[in-house]
């Protein structure tokens, strides 16, 4: 059992890994951020003309195993600064691509090399963080895959990019980022949704193989679900993080731009089923492809045992809540929301009117975009609860840089679940704990991304 359980895991790296950017020992993978074409537009329209890592959406996936190091050279060939994220990564603070915070943004020709070591195994991405809503909304993002050292038995490791892009009428990139009725809204919404850059997707398999299959929201701005229709999908993380194997409701995994999800599924039918694919929306549903099964090829006698957890890479910890440090964010503004009669930006005072003529719409306690002091500073170790209150009419994706967090109900005892972005709808509150762990100044944001550059961020500092 055991035995088999390797040869499958085995083979399950070949598609990841052969998907990879070619690198030596030591040497880095290049990921220059230049343009590029897709076919975005259709199939009878000509390409459409795209920004991406190596000119290709997504970018490559870059892939190690758990205690390699990511050695990445960011080459920026776009007509505006860039830097990378390494979204979901506890990585060091020098690392995190956060422009003033953490680094300068990489000007037009230059480059910058980004080395670390993740520590956890999981499903992570990369994108920019500057100018982002329009680098992200032209394709700049792509997966960082971080193996586990034995990976759990999969015949198939298959990445799904869920993005939506606002094309105008001859199929080009809409132009129209910064938009300012866009950013008091929901953001950026698109009308063409994608799969890896492609507007049809398809899960090739044999009966009774096991998938796994990384789901990642990169949209700008939509809260997208993906339906495997008649199958039964289990999910076994959560933002990079092993949870509990759970059933989603309707086999569909929802997620919010910047999340993701690692799910296995069984091939349960005969050969030569097919079944849709369907990528849910707030408001209707579209096919974007198939699952379909091999005609007469089954790929083992049995069925394989039930799902079973993955390792944990973050100890179940036990959180003190009367211990914690109290934080509170008060977010506020948008289309049809409350405003203080004045808010702050950049030092200075304005009321409403002013604050919208500075492209400016939402604010987390009275402040548009980063404030000069942190919104805690603390020592290293010390355990924080953030009370995030959504004062808005608008559903926000709450994301924490360099730390995972679990919720903290109100009788103070924490769920197991961890995650590093977290969806909170119009008027809700939550609270998230997290052991502040690693030293730098980091990043709180909306990964609604106009709802970030009109305003949704603030930051915090760990000491050595
Ligand atoms: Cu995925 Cu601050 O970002
Ligand atoms: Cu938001």
């Amino acid at each position: 059992m055991l035995a088999g359980a390797g040869a499958l895991a085995a083979a399950s790296l070949v598609p990841l890994a052969s998907r990879a950017a070619p690198r030596g020992a030591d040497a880095a993978i290049v990921l220059r951020a230049s343009s590029g074409r897709a076919r975005l537009a259709g199939p009878d329209r000509p390409d459409t003309e795209i920004w991406g890592y190596g000119g290709r959406v997504p970018g490559p996936p870059v892939v190690v195993t758990q205690g390699e190091e990511v050695y990445a050279r960011l080459v920026n060939d776009l007509p505006q600064p860039t830097t990378i994220h390494w979204h979901g990564v506890r990585l060091d603070n020098a690392m995190d691509g956060v422009p003033d915070l953490t680094q300068a943004a990489v000007a037009p020709g230059a480059r910058f090399d980004y080395r670390f070591r993740p520590p956890d195994a999981g499903s992570f991405w990369y994108h920019p963080h500057e100018l982002a809503s329009e680098q992200m909304g032209r394709g700049l993002y792509g997966p960082l895959i971080v193996q586990e050292r034995i990976p759990p038995p999969a015949d198939q490791d298959l990445l799904v990019l869920l993005d939506d892009w606002r094309l105008d009428r001859q199929g080009r990139i809409d132009t129209g980022f910064g938009d300012l009725h866009d950013a008091a809204h929901m953001g950026r919404l698109g009308n063409v949704l994608t799969i890896n850059g492609a507007r049809e997707f398809a899960i090739r398999a044999r009966a009774r193989e096991r998938i796994r299959l990384r789901l990642f929201n990169v949209a700008n701005a939509r809260i997208m679900g993906l339906r495997l229709s008649d199958h039964e999908p289990v999910i076994v993380a959560i933002d990079g993080q092993p949870v509990a194997p759970r059933a989603p409701r309707n086999a569909t995994v929802v997620l919010a731009p910047g999340q993701r999800a690692d799910v296995l599924m069984d091939m349960v039918h005969l050969p030569g089923k097919t079944a849709p694919l369907m990528i849910i929306l707030e408001d209707g549903e579209v096919e974007i492809g198939k699952i379909i099964y091999h005609a007469y090829d089954l790929a083992r006698d049995d069925p394989l045992p039930a799902v079973a957890a993955l390792p944990p890479n973050l100890a179940a910890t036990p959180f003190s809540a009367g211990d914690a440090r109290r934080a509170e964010i008060v977010m506020q503004g948008g289309a049809m929301g409350r405003f203080r009669d004045t808010s702050m930006y950049k030092g200075e005072r304005f009321d409403r009117a002013g604050l919208i003529e500075q492209g400016q719409v939402w604010t987390f306690n009275g402040t548009a975009a980063l404030p000069k002091q942190p919104l805690f500073a603390v020592r290293r170790g010390e355990p924080v609860a953030i009370l995030f209150r959504n004062d808005t009419r608008w559903p926000h994706a709450m994301h924490v840089h360099g730390h995972h967090f679990r919720e903290l109900d109100s009788e103070g005892s924490v769920s197991p679940v961890w995650h590093d972005t977290v969806l909170i709808g119009p008027t809700e509150s939550r609270t998230v704990a997290l052991v502040a762990d690693n030293p730098g100044k980091w990043l709180i944001h909306c990964h609604m991304i106009e709802h970030h550059a009109a305003g949704m961020a603030t930051w915090f500092s760990v000491g050595v």
